[in-house]
Protein backbone atom coordinates (compact mmCIF):
# COMPACT_ATOMS: atom_id res chain seq x y z
CA UNK A 1 0.00 0.00 0.00
CA UNK A 2 0.95 3.51 -0.84
CA UNK A 3 2.49 6.24 1.93
CA UNK A 4 -0.25 7.84 4.01
CA UNK A 5 1.38 10.74 5.08
CA UNK A 6 0.28 13.51 7.77
CA UNK A 7 2.47 16.35 7.42
CA UNK A 8 3.67 18.69 9.84
CA UNK A 9 4.94 21.33 7.47
CA UNK A 10 2.42 21.69 4.16
CA UNK A 11 5.37 22.90 2.32
CA UNK A 12 7.30 19.74 2.32
CA UNK A 13 4.00 17.71 1.44
CA UNK A 14 4.11 18.65 -2.52
CA UNK A 15 8.01 19.38 -2.97
CA UNK A 16 9.89 18.64 -6.05
CA UNK A 17 6.41 18.14 -7.94
CA UNK A 18 7.56 20.30 -10.37
CA UNK A 19 11.05 18.80 -10.98
CA UNK A 20 9.59 15.63 -10.91
CA UNK A 21 6.44 15.96 -13.72
CA UNK A 22 5.89 18.17 -16.69
CA UNK A 23 2.43 19.27 -15.49
CA UNK A 24 0.00 19.00 -12.33
CA UNK A 25 -3.39 18.47 -12.72
CA UNK A 26 -5.01 19.66 -9.91
CA UNK A 27 -9.08 18.16 -8.89
CA UNK A 28 -10.84 20.22 -6.69
CA UNK A 29 -15.14 21.04 -5.41
CA UNK A 30 -16.55 24.19 -5.44
CA UNK A 31 -15.91 24.14 -1.82
CA UNK A 32 -12.20 22.98 -1.42
CA UNK A 33 -11.67 25.41 -4.85
CA UNK A 34 -12.35 28.34 -1.72
CA UNK A 35 -11.14 27.30 1.23
CA UNK A 36 -8.05 24.61 0.65
CA UNK A 37 -6.92 25.16 -2.38
CA UNK A 38 -5.62 28.85 -1.99
CA UNK A 39 -3.98 27.32 1.18
CA UNK A 40 -2.19 24.75 -0.12
CA UNK A 41 -1.20 27.25 -2.83
CA UNK A 42 0.21 29.67 -0.88
CA UNK A 43 2.51 27.08 1.46
CA UNK A 44 3.51 25.04 -1.55
CA UNK A 45 4.91 26.53 -4.66
CA UNK A 46 4.98 23.53 -6.85
CA UNK A 47 0.98 23.77 -6.72
CA UNK A 48 0.64 27.35 -8.14
CA UNK A 49 1.01 26.53 -11.89
CA UNK A 50 -1.37 23.69 -12.03
CA UNK A 51 -4.03 23.29 -14.47
CA UNK A 52 -7.12 23.36 -12.04
CA UNK A 53 -10.60 21.74 -12.63
CA UNK A 54 -13.83 22.22 -10.54
CA UNK A 55 -16.30 19.90 -10.21
CA UNK A 56 -19.60 19.84 -8.67
CA UNK A 57 -20.46 18.91 -5.34
CA UNK A 58 -22.82 15.93 -4.99
CA UNK A 59 -23.89 12.59 -5.54
CA UNK A 60 -25.79 13.64 -8.71
CA UNK A 61 -22.41 15.27 -10.00
CA UNK A 62 -20.67 11.63 -9.57
CA UNK A 63 -21.47 10.85 -13.29
CA UNK A 64 -19.44 10.23 -16.09
CA UNK A 65 -19.95 13.30 -17.68
CA UNK A 66 -17.95 14.85 -14.54
CA UNK A 67 -15.31 12.06 -15.64
CA UNK A 68 -15.43 13.66 -19.18
CA UNK A 69 -15.20 17.28 -18.32
CA UNK A 70 -11.63 16.46 -16.73
CA UNK A 71 -10.16 14.23 -19.43
CA UNK A 72 -11.31 17.89 -21.65
CA UNK A 73 -9.32 19.54 -19.39
CA UNK A 74 -6.58 17.46 -19.62
CA UNK A 75 -6.36 16.89 -23.71
CA UNK A 76 -6.42 20.96 -23.82
CA UNK A 77 -3.95 21.33 -20.57
CA UNK A 78 -1.57 18.86 -22.28
CA UNK A 79 -1.45 16.50 -19.44
CA UNK A 80 0.88 13.67 -20.35
CA UNK A 81 1.99 10.50 -18.94
CA UNK A 82 4.87 12.81 -17.30
CA UNK A 83 2.21 14.31 -15.25
CA UNK A 84 0.21 13.89 -11.71
CA UNK A 85 -3.08 14.72 -10.92
CA UNK A 86 -3.81 15.93 -6.87
CA UNK A 87 -7.48 15.09 -6.24
CA UNK A 88 -8.36 17.54 -3.33
CA UNK A 89 -11.53 16.94 -1.92
CA UNK A 90 -14.10 14.37 -0.13
CA UNK A 91 -15.04 11.17 -1.50
CA UNK A 92 -16.92 12.18 -4.66
CA UNK A 93 -13.73 13.74 -5.90
CA UNK A 94 -11.12 11.04 -5.36
CA UNK A 95 -13.18 8.61 -6.70
CA UNK A 96 -13.72 10.62 -9.84
CA UNK A 97 -10.07 12.25 -10.06
CA UNK A 98 -8.94 8.91 -9.49
CA UNK A 99 -10.71 7.11 -12.15
CA UNK A 100 -10.22 9.96 -14.77
CA UNK A 101 -6.66 9.95 -13.43
CA UNK A 102 -6.07 5.82 -13.65
CA UNK A 103 -8.07 5.37 -17.18
CA UNK A 104 -6.34 8.64 -18.58
CA UNK A 105 -3.42 8.05 -21.38
CA UNK A 106 -3.97 4.16 -19.80
CA UNK A 107 -3.26 5.87 -16.49
CA UNK A 108 -1.22 8.47 -14.79
CA UNK A 109 -0.01 9.10 -11.02
CA UNK A 110 -2.40 10.57 -8.72
CA UNK A 111 -2.12 12.41 -5.36
CA UNK A 112 -5.49 11.96 -2.57
CA UNK A 113 -5.46 15.27 -0.23
CA UNK A 114 -8.87 14.01 1.56
CA UNK A 115 -10.52 16.81 3.26
CA UNK A 116 -13.63 15.19 4.84
CA UNK A 117 -13.62 12.84 7.48
CA UNK A 118 -15.18 9.98 5.77
CA UNK A 119 -12.48 10.66 3.00
CA UNK A 120 -9.89 10.31 5.46
CA UNK A 121 -11.14 7.26 7.19
CA UNK A 122 -12.35 5.37 3.91
CA UNK A 123 -12.71 7.01 0.39
CA UNK A 124 -9.26 7.80 -0.16
CA UNK A 125 -7.51 4.45 1.19
CA UNK A 126 -7.58 1.53 -0.91
CA UNK A 127 -7.68 2.24 -4.38
CA UNK A 128 -11.06 2.20 -5.48
CA UNK A 129 -12.36 4.69 -7.95
CA UNK A 130 -15.03 5.07 -10.06
CA UNK A 131 -18.42 6.79 -10.79
CA UNK A 132 -22.31 6.09 -9.88
CA UNK A 133 -24.40 4.72 -13.33
CA UNK A 134 -27.50 4.80 -13.95
CA UNK A 135 -28.09 5.20 -10.21
CA UNK A 136 -26.04 2.27 -9.41
CA UNK A 137 -23.57 3.49 -6.98
CA UNK A 138 -20.10 3.28 -8.01
CA UNK A 139 -21.15 0.99 -11.06
CA UNK A 140 -18.18 1.69 -13.05
CA UNK A 141 -14.72 2.02 -11.61
CA UNK A 142 -10.97 0.68 -11.47
CA UNK A 143 -8.46 -0.43 -8.28
CA UNK A 144 -5.80 2.41 -8.85
CA UNK A 145 -3.34 2.93 -6.13
CA UNK A 146 -2.37 6.57 -5.23
CA UNK A 147 0.88 7.54 -5.33
CA UNK A 148 0.85 9.44 -2.15
CA UNK A 149 -2.49 10.04 0.79
CA UNK A 150 -1.68 12.88 2.06
CA UNK A 151 -3.68 13.78 5.47
CA UNK A 152 -4.60 17.24 6.66
CA UNK A 153 -6.73 16.76 9.20
CA UNK A 154 -6.92 21.01 9.68
CA UNK A 155 -9.08 21.10 6.62
CA UNK A 156 -11.70 19.80 8.39
CA UNK A 157 -12.04 22.57 10.57
CA UNK A 158 -14.23 23.99 7.90
CA UNK A 159 -16.48 21.03 7.38
CA UNK A 160 -20.00 21.45 7.75
CA UNK A 161 -20.73 19.71 10.85
CA UNK A 162 -23.22 16.96 9.02
CA UNK A 163 -20.12 15.95 6.87
CA UNK A 164 -18.54 15.32 9.73
CA UNK A 165 -21.20 13.09 11.56
CA UNK A 166 -21.43 11.58 7.52
CA UNK A 167 -17.65 10.35 8.08
CA UNK A 168 -18.10 9.37 11.41
CA UNK A 169 -20.89 6.40 10.34
CA UNK A 170 -17.64 4.86 8.44
CA UNK A 171 -15.48 5.29 11.79
CA UNK A 172 -18.93 3.51 13.30
CA UNK A 173 -18.58 1.02 10.90
CA UNK A 174 -14.92 -0.21 11.64
CA UNK A 175 -15.49 0.04 15.36
CA UNK A 176 -18.45 -2.50 14.98
CA UNK A 177 -16.18 -4.69 13.16
CA UNK A 178 -13.09 -4.28 15.61
CA UNK A 179 -14.32 -3.88 19.59
CA UNK A 180 -16.92 -2.93 22.03
CA UNK A 181 -14.07 -0.24 23.26
CA UNK A 182 -13.78 1.48 19.98
CA UNK A 183 -17.62 1.59 19.64
CA UNK A 184 -17.68 3.51 23.23
CA UNK A 185 -15.01 5.95 22.09
CA UNK A 186 -16.53 6.48 18.88
CA UNK A 187 -20.19 7.40 20.23
CA UNK A 188 -18.38 9.53 22.53
CA UNK A 189 -16.50 12.16 20.40
CA UNK A 190 -17.88 15.28 20.15
CA UNK A 191 -18.19 16.83 16.39
CA UNK A 192 -19.34 19.87 16.82
CA UNK A 193 -16.48 20.98 18.83
CA UNK A 194 -12.81 21.72 17.38
CA UNK A 195 -11.24 18.57 16.25
CA UNK A 196 -9.17 17.83 18.56
CA UNK A 197 -6.03 15.83 19.59
CA UNK A 198 -8.46 12.92 20.63
CA UNK A 199 -9.88 12.88 17.17
CA UNK A 200 -7.00 12.74 15.30
CA UNK A 201 -6.05 9.74 17.33
CA UNK A 202 -9.29 8.15 16.45
CA UNK A 203 -8.32 9.27 12.46
CA UNK A 204 -5.18 7.38 12.76
CA UNK A 205 -7.00 4.56 14.76
CA UNK A 206 -9.75 4.39 11.73
CA UNK A 207 -6.97 4.42 8.81
CA UNK A 208 -5.06 1.42 10.44
CA UNK A 209 -8.31 -0.46 10.48
CA UNK A 210 -9.24 0.24 7.18
CA UNK A 211 -6.06 -0.25 5.70
CA UNK A 212 -5.49 -3.97 7.36
CA UNK A 213 -8.70 -4.71 5.47
CA UNK A 214 -7.37 -3.51 2.50
CA UNK A 215 -3.80 -5.26 2.60
CA UNK A 216 -6.23 -8.68 3.26
CA UNK A 217 -7.97 -8.34 0.53
CA UNK A 218 -6.52 -5.59 -2.01
CA UNK A 219 -9.16 -6.57 -5.01
CA UNK A 220 -12.06 -7.00 -2.52
CA UNK A 221 -12.80 -10.64 -3.26
CA UNK A 222 -13.49 -11.49 0.45
CA UNK A 223 -12.49 -10.16 4.10
CA UNK A 224 -12.94 -6.68 2.43
CA UNK A 225 -16.33 -7.16 2.15
CA UNK A 226 -16.72 -6.55 5.82
CA UNK A 227 -16.51 -2.93 4.55
CA UNK A 228 -19.55 -3.22 3.13
CA UNK A 229 -21.23 -3.65 6.50
CA UNK A 230 -24.51 -1.92 6.45
CA UNK A 231 -24.15 -0.34 2.49
CA UNK A 232 -26.23 -2.64 0.70
CA UNK A 233 -29.13 -0.57 2.60
CA UNK A 234 -26.76 2.50 2.58
CA UNK A 235 -26.59 2.30 -1.52
CA UNK A 236 -30.24 1.77 -2.36
CA UNK A 237 -31.66 4.73 -0.12
CA UNK A 238 -29.02 6.61 -2.11
CA UNK A 239 -30.10 5.51 -5.19
CA UNK A 240 -33.66 5.94 -4.34
CA UNK A 241 -33.33 9.42 -2.58
CA UNK A 242 -31.30 10.60 -6.38
CA UNK A 243 -34.16 9.38 -8.06
CA UNK A 244 -36.12 11.09 -6.14
CA UNK A 245 -34.19 13.85 -6.30
CA UNK A 246 -33.39 14.56 -2.47
CA UNK A 247 -30.05 13.16 -2.87
CA UNK A 248 -28.49 11.94 1.05
CA UNK A 249 -25.13 12.12 2.66
CA UNK A 250 -23.29 8.69 1.90
CA UNK A 251 -22.36 8.90 5.55
CA UNK A 252 -25.90 9.26 6.61
CA UNK A 253 -27.43 6.39 4.34
CA UNK A 254 -24.55 4.46 5.91
CA UNK A 255 -25.73 5.09 9.72
CA UNK A 256 -29.67 3.80 8.65
CA UNK A 257 -28.00 1.02 6.41
CA UNK A 258 -25.97 -0.33 9.53
CA UNK A 259 -29.21 0.19 11.69
CA UNK A 260 -31.12 -2.42 9.38
CA UNK A 261 -28.37 -4.76 8.75
CA UNK A 262 -27.82 -4.78 12.79
CA UNK A 263 -30.86 -5.95 12.74
CA UNK A 264 -30.77 -8.49 10.61
CA UNK A 265 -28.15 -9.17 12.57
CA UNK A 266 -29.88 -9.45 15.61
CA UNK A 267 -32.50 -11.76 13.73
CA UNK A 268 -30.14 -14.15 12.23
CA UNK A 269 -27.56 -14.58 14.65
CA UNK A 270 -28.42 -12.95 18.09
CA UNK A 271 -26.43 -9.32 17.42
CA UNK A 272 -27.64 -8.19 21.36
CA UNK A 273 -30.39 -5.86 21.24
CA UNK A 274 -29.32 -3.61 23.99
CA UNK A 275 -26.50 -2.02 21.62
CA UNK A 276 -29.05 -1.94 18.98
CA UNK A 277 -31.44 -0.05 21.06
CA UNK A 278 -28.31 2.33 22.11
CA UNK A 279 -27.19 3.00 18.67
CA UNK A 280 -30.97 3.24 17.22
CA UNK A 281 -31.25 6.31 19.69
CA UNK A 282 -27.39 7.48 18.92
CA UNK A 283 -28.57 7.79 14.89
CA UNK A 284 -31.92 9.24 15.58
CA UNK A 285 -30.29 12.04 17.69
CA UNK A 286 -27.37 12.52 14.82
CA UNK A 287 -28.87 11.87 11.23
CA UNK A 288 -31.58 12.59 9.40
CA UNK A 289 -33.93 10.36 8.31
CA UNK A 290 -34.30 8.37 5.13
CA UNK A 291 -36.51 9.56 2.53
CA UNK A 292 -38.60 6.73 1.80
CA UNK A 293 -41.96 4.81 3.20
CA UNK A 294 -43.41 1.50 2.80
CA UNK A 295 -44.31 2.38 -0.79
CA UNK A 296 -40.70 2.30 -1.79
CA UNK A 297 -39.74 -1.13 -0.63
CA UNK A 298 -40.28 -3.02 -3.83
CA UNK A 299 -37.73 -0.16 -5.66
CA UNK A 300 -35.12 -0.24 -2.69
CA UNK A 301 -35.29 -4.50 -3.24
CA UNK A 302 -34.33 -3.47 -6.56
CA UNK A 303 -31.79 -1.24 -6.10
CA UNK A 304 -30.21 -3.68 -3.53
CA UNK A 305 -30.32 -6.65 -5.87
CA UNK A 306 -28.34 -4.37 -8.14
CA UNK A 307 -25.43 -4.17 -5.35
CA UNK A 308 -21.90 -5.17 -6.79
CA UNK A 309 -21.60 -7.66 -4.22
CA UNK A 310 -24.63 -9.34 -5.16
CA UNK A 311 -25.32 -12.92 -7.41
CA UNK A 312 -28.25 -12.62 -9.69
CA UNK A 313 -31.50 -12.47 -7.75
CA UNK A 314 -29.66 -12.67 -4.24
CA UNK A 315 -28.88 -10.13 -2.08
CA UNK A 316 -25.72 -10.60 -0.03
CA UNK A 317 -24.94 -8.54 2.90
CA UNK A 318 -22.58 -8.54 6.07
CA UNK A 319 -23.80 -9.76 9.13
CA UNK A 320 -22.31 -9.14 12.71
CA UNK A 321 -23.20 -12.08 15.77
CA UNK A 322 -21.54 -9.38 17.92
CA UNK A 323 -19.09 -6.69 17.55
CA UNK A 324 -16.00 -7.32 16.19
CA UNK A 325 -17.63 -11.05 14.63
CA UNK A 326 -18.75 -10.66 11.38
CA UNK A 327 -19.93 -12.28 8.10
CA UNK A 328 -19.62 -11.79 4.98
CA UNK A 329 -21.74 -12.97 2.03
CA UNK A 330 -25.50 -13.60 4.02
CA UNK A 331 -28.22 -14.37 2.03
CA UNK A 332 -31.21 -12.41 3.26
CA UNK A 333 -34.78 -12.85 2.11
CA UNK A 334 -36.85 -10.08 0.77
CA UNK A 335 -38.83 -10.70 3.56
CA UNK A 336 -36.45 -10.39 6.24
CA UNK A 337 -34.98 -6.93 4.09
CA UNK A 338 -38.57 -5.65 4.21
CA UNK A 339 -38.63 -6.66 7.92
CA UNK A 340 -35.54 -4.70 8.42
CA UNK A 341 -36.95 -2.10 6.60
CA UNK A 342 -39.90 -1.49 8.94
CA UNK A 343 -37.66 -1.55 11.55
CA UNK A 344 -35.67 1.19 11.41
CA UNK A 345 -38.97 2.92 10.34
CA UNK A 346 -41.21 2.33 13.39
CA UNK A 347 -38.74 1.75 16.10
N1 LIG B 1 -15.39 1.49 1.26
C1 LIG B 1 -15.28 0.09 1.28
C2 LIG B 1 -14.01 -0.40 0.72
O1 LIG B 1 -13.11 0.39 0.44
O2 LIG B 1 -13.87 -1.58 0.53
Amino acid sequence: MNPIVFPHNLADAFSGFTERYDRIAIVVDKNTATKVLPMLQHECNDLRDAVVTVVNDGEESKNLATVEKLWDAWLQAGITRNSVVVNIGGGIVTDLGGFAAATWLRGIPFVNVPTTVLAMVDASVGGKTGFNFHNIKNCVGVFAEPLHIIMLPQTLQTLPVEHRFAGLAEMLKHALLTSEEMVDETLALDMEKALDNSFVAMLHRNIAVKQRFVESDPRDNGVRHALNFGHTFAHAFEALALQKGQPVLHGNAVAWGMLAALWLSHVRLGFPKQMISTLMQWVRENYAVMPFDCNDYDSLLTFMMGDKKNGFNQIRTVLLANIGYFRTGEVVSKDEVFEALDFIREF
